[in-house]
């Protein structure tokens, strides 16, 4: 099919049928627009929404961002997951300060020269915030054109994807088309987003709704449900720790993680290896338990293994803990663990604690 025509198709679709009231959709405002992005990379909308407006309320530009101590940052991210997106966005915020007089740069190639900013999110920037001919390439839209086009090679092999990347970058609006209609670009992007977020779903693609179902391959092969092929599955490594939820008169015992690795700068729970027994693990930190029981194990799914955690109660006699380690420890009240920056599955788990009525001995 024709380049002019595929992309005709979904700028009028996503004009009458796509998106419009999505908090970022309303601005050409590039912080505003960058943050949702970086938002959205592995996380759904209704996911975003709350972190986003709570973000921009404590951060409403890039200056407050830049000069914001990292640990607010994280805080205000805390749950979202990624949270090297979270660095990443502290670490952007200041080199715009710093090496581009605190305005995003419009053009695709120079946004993606700043951390966090990878070559879809880029473009999506640029098309948005300057009507720039840029295209972008994420999960959903690589489904959309894997389908239409009947790509079928491994979708992580550097080939598959550098034809993806040439087919997005030759079915973009034309000039003429982007001269006649400022908004081209960012209907046009936006509409790709849209028809792959909610038309061509990965399990239940809704063919009757799609714009581009008269010259889609896969729709008319039936193989939608076979494109894109799926990623081979490498063996995930897993690793396995202990954690103490210890608790003494409403608080618990909270630490605070290194800046760098995982769950990094974020409060959590003390941790020990999964050799060592808990009984030890409390001695190595001065903690002095009055009952030690073991709770149900539960699994994290990060990028590259699976964090199996076996979780231990503790009733402690005494506010004694810290230890000599250079750990920050601190109790902090299990009514305030809110204004602590957690990770979301060290925060589901100290809930469902305090739910089950084991806060008091
Ligand atoms: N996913 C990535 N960017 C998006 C956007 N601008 N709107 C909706 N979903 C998205």
């Amino acid at each position: 099919m024709d380049a002019m025509k595929f992309a005709s198709r979904i700028i009028a679709w996503q004009r009458t049928h796509g998106r419009h009231q999505l908090p970022w959709q309303q601005t050409r405002d590039p912080y505003r627009v960058w943050l949702s992005e970086i938002m959205l990379q592995q996380t759904q909308v209704s996911a975003v929404i709350p972190y986003y407006e709570k973000f921009l309320a404590r951060f409403p530009d890039v200056a407050t961002l830049a000069n914001a101590p990292a640990g607010d940052v994280m805080a205000h991210w805390a749950g979202l997951g990624y949270y090297a997106r979270a660095r990443n966005l502290h670490a952007c915020a200041q080199s715009v300060m710093r090496d581009w007089h605190g305005q995003f740069p419009s053009r695709a190639e120079d946004l993606e020269s700043l951390p966090g900013i990878g070559r879809s999110t880029a473009g999506a920037i640029a098309a948005f915030c300057a009507g720039i001919r840029a295209p972008i390439l994420d999960g959903n839209v690589r489904r959309v054109l894997s389908r239409h086009f009947a790509i079928d090679g491994d979708p992580t092999s550097a080939g598959t994807i550098a034809r993806l990347w040439e087919l997005a970058q030759s079915l973009l609006p034309s000039q003429a088309a982007c001269r006649r209609d400022p908004n081209a670009m960012a209907s046009y992007t936006q509409g790709l987003m849209d028809l792959g977020a909610c038309v061509c779903t990965r399990s239940a693609p809704n063919c009757i709704a799609c714009p581009l179902a008269g010259s889609c391959i896969a729709r008319a092969d039936n193989r939608t449900h076979e494109l894109p092929p799926p990623r081979a599955r490498r063996a995930q490594p897993e690793r396995e720790v202990g954690v103490l939820i210890a608790i003494h008169r409403g608080m618990f015992l909270l630490e605070r993680r290194a800046p760098k690795g995982i769950w990094g700068g974020l409060w959590s729970l003390p941790e020990f290896e999964a050799e060592l027994d808990a009984p030890t693990a409390c001695d190595e930190i001065g903690l002095v338990a009055a009952s030690i029981q073991p709770m149900a194990s539960f699994s994290h799914t990060f990028t590259h293994f699976r964090l199996i955690i076996h979780p231990w109660l503790v009733h402690a006699q005494s506010l004694a803990a810290g230890g000599a380690q250079p750990v920050h420890r601190e109790w902090i009240d299990a009514n305030a663990l809110d204004r602590a920056g957690m990770p979301a599955p060290v925060r589901k788990l100290l809930s469902e604690v305090i739910a089950a009525g084991l806060v008091e001995p």
